[in-house]
């Protein structure tokens, strides 16, 4: 959550952070701001809301070769103008840049900040006063910088300009991430690669704790004592390109769209020449070595965890245990005496997640992370990474990254069988391609499945998902994607729960999208679609070629059985992209969210 960029070079340096914040807009945005910095006169342009109100808000004719800029996810005070970074000491001489939760806040202004009048109720205002406040007792930036992230408890990432200094920005970061991007006359910070990939494709990661001396020419890791780090740069291995919305209105269409695509690459990146499943053999043999798999994520991710349960059990026959990332530490279970720890995410970012990962490497079980972003701070900390290849995935609302991470676990659970001597009578990349058929046929199909949003959720406030077995793990992410854009009350649950108390919503029209992709649960759920129905529900029954039956609205092509979820949840997706379309809302930026969750 929140995105910084920071820039020192020749160029106009206002245009390069507006554009890499538009890149960043995804992390937050509620508010941005940018502060640049020529012949001693710091301007500071901040706005509630957008980057491109912030863009309105600059004054075109600034000039400058150093900027830092930030765009904002609210935790500490509201959206507002006050609160947009960047802050400034009181004496205008330090600016700041932040990323993420000062854990001891308080603390700090009671022992260090009493007498100073704060401007804004972030936490971040706080950073910059203390390194004011030890400015003036070192006479020192640097030092004053380093005194105070030593200070400093929570997570950061956080770039600071000096007004007597054109030369230097000063960064440092801990459980918030930031890289440098490097170029020839010039060097970039930025909370991801996406920001800075308009200028260069060369980065260098930067580790928890580290002060980072960024100048023009060159750019120096310190470790808190002074000791110097060297580093080897590595080239981003995304195209700018990946990261445009191109002729589409929105990137969540672009991305429902490329999820065909992601699951061919997926095939190609796991598959050796002699079509063998191909994955690092530290992987098959953590999986080989463990009693039991804890799947840690949130959200989306842990939607896809819970298929993953159902293919690793089913498959490779390991038990395994589904957690929401932010509830394992208050109920930690009992462990079995070899656990493995595979964490599920996207950004590889979500502070849920990683805090748990800190948490279990500390009682030394070994951790592996799925994740889209390898270089991020789950895949760094984890002893092994599986990479999603699913493309930068921009929208807020997961599409392609989910449908990624069901077909990896499937690939993972199909190799742990075979490491373990299980014969299968299923051939993963035949049926994946299989499924990449079949979910291009759907992404075709947006005319119908736009009319059926039409008819079932035009005026509706709220609408339920029902299914069984693997079905209702589906509908459950069905519903988490259309209350989340659309705000459109949404409740997926198990059709054999609905007589247990939620049939009491069922009203005249009220919506109830069922999922009948299961042969042997097909008799019960249609059971519960005649149900609802006799109590007023418009029910949608979306089931699959091959088990379908005639009044059934939408059936998705024959896909084998296990694999049903990467096909079934396109219509999801698509009906709640229609649903938020119809109502108005900002599909890729729904209000109150943010893509990179990093605060707990
Ligand atoms: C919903 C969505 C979120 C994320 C969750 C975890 O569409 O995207 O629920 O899945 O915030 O994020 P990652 O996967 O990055 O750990």
């Amino acid at each position: 959550m929140c995105g910084i960029v920071g820039y020192i070079g020749q160029d106009d340096t206002k245009e390069i952070l507006l554009e890499g914040l538009q890149k960043l807009e995804y992390r937050g945005y509620d508010s941005a701001g940018i502060a640049t910095l020529s012949e001693e006169d710091v301007r500071v342009f901040k706005v509630k809301g957008r980057i491109a109100s912030l863009r309105e808000e600059v004054d075109p004719n600034v000039k400058a070769t150093l900027g830092i800029g930030h765009t904002r996810w609210a935790t500490h005070g509201a959206p507002s103008r006050d609160n947009a970074h960047p802050h400034q000491s009181t004496s205008g001489r330090f600016t700041i840049v932040h990323n993420g939760v000062i854990e001891n806040y308080n603390e700090v202004r009671k022992e260090y900040l009493e007498d100073v009048e704060l401007q804004s109720e972030t936490d971040t205002e706080i950073i910059v006063q203390l390194i004011e406040l030890l400015h003036n007792k070192t006479g020192e930036t640097k030092e004053a910088f380093r005194q105070a992230i030593e200070l400093l408890k929570g997570s950061y990432a956080v770039a600071l300009i000096d007004q007597q200094d054109e030369e230097t920005i000063y960064v440092a970061k801990n459980r918030s991430p930031l890289l440098v991007g490097l170029g020839d006359d010039f060097n970039m910070v930025a909370s991801d690669s996406m920001a800075a990939l308009q200028v260069t494709d060369q980065f260098m990661e930067l580790m928890d704790k580290e002060i980072v001396i960024v100048k023009r020419e060159n750019v120096e890791i310190q470790k808190l004592d002074g000791t110097v780090v060297e580093r080897e740069p590595f080239t981003a291995e995304i195209d700018s390109t990946d990261i445009e919305k191109g002729t589409y209105p929105h990137f969540m269409l672009k991305e429902i769209d490329e999820q065909p695509f992601v699951i061919r690459k997926i095939i190609q990146e796991y598959q050796d020449e002699n079509d063998r499943i191909k994955l690092d053999p530290d992987v098959r043999e953590a999986m080989k070595a463990c009693d039991r798999i804890y799947i840690i994520a949130a959200g989306t991710s842990y939607h896809a965890g819970l298929l993953g349960k159902q293919f690793i059990e089913k498959m490779a026959e390991i038990p395994v245990e589904v957690h929401v990332a932010s509830e394992f530490s208050y109920n930690m279970p009992l462990l079995s005496e070899k656990p493995l720890f595979v964490f599920i995410s996207q950004s590889g970012e979500t502070a849920d997640s990683r805090s748990v990962l800190v948490q279990t490497k500390e009682l030394g079980h070994p951790a592996l992370t799925l994740t889209n972003v390898p270089g991020s701070t789950l895949s760094r900390e984890a002893d092994y990474t599986l990479h999603l290849h699913a493309g930068p995935e921009i929208a807020v609302a997961s599409t392609k990254a989910y449908t990624a991470q069901m077909a990896v676990l499937a690939i993972l659970a199909v190799d742990s069988a075979h490491a373990k001597g299980i014969e299968l009578e299923f051939d993963p990349m035949q049926e994946l391609g299989i499924v990449a058929n079949a979910m291009e046929a759907l992404t075709d199909q947006k005319e119908e499945l736009e009319l059926l949003t039409r008819d079932y959720l035009s005026t509706t406030r709220n609408c339920f998902f029902i299914g069984r077995s693997i079905d209702h793990y589906v509908g459950v992410e069905g519903a988490l994607k259309l209350k989340e854009i659309s705000y459109i009350q949404a409740e997926g649950f198990a059709g054999g729960e609905l007589k247990h108390g939620t049939i009491a919503l069922i009203e005249e029209g009220t919506p109830v999208i069922a999922l009948a992709t299961q042969e042997n649960v097909s008799p019960s759920i249609r059971g519960n679609v005649q149900e609802v129905k006799a109590r007023g529900a418009n029910t949608l029954t979306i089931s699959m070629k091959g088990i379908e039956e005639e009044d059934d609205e939408f059936a998705i092509p024959h896909v084998h059985e296990l694999l049903t979820p990467l096909a079934s949840v396109i219509p999801l997706q698509l009906i709640a992209y229609y649903a938020a379309l119809h109502r108005d809302c900002d599909v890729d930026k729904p209000r109150n969210l943010a893509k990179s969750v990093t605060v707990e």
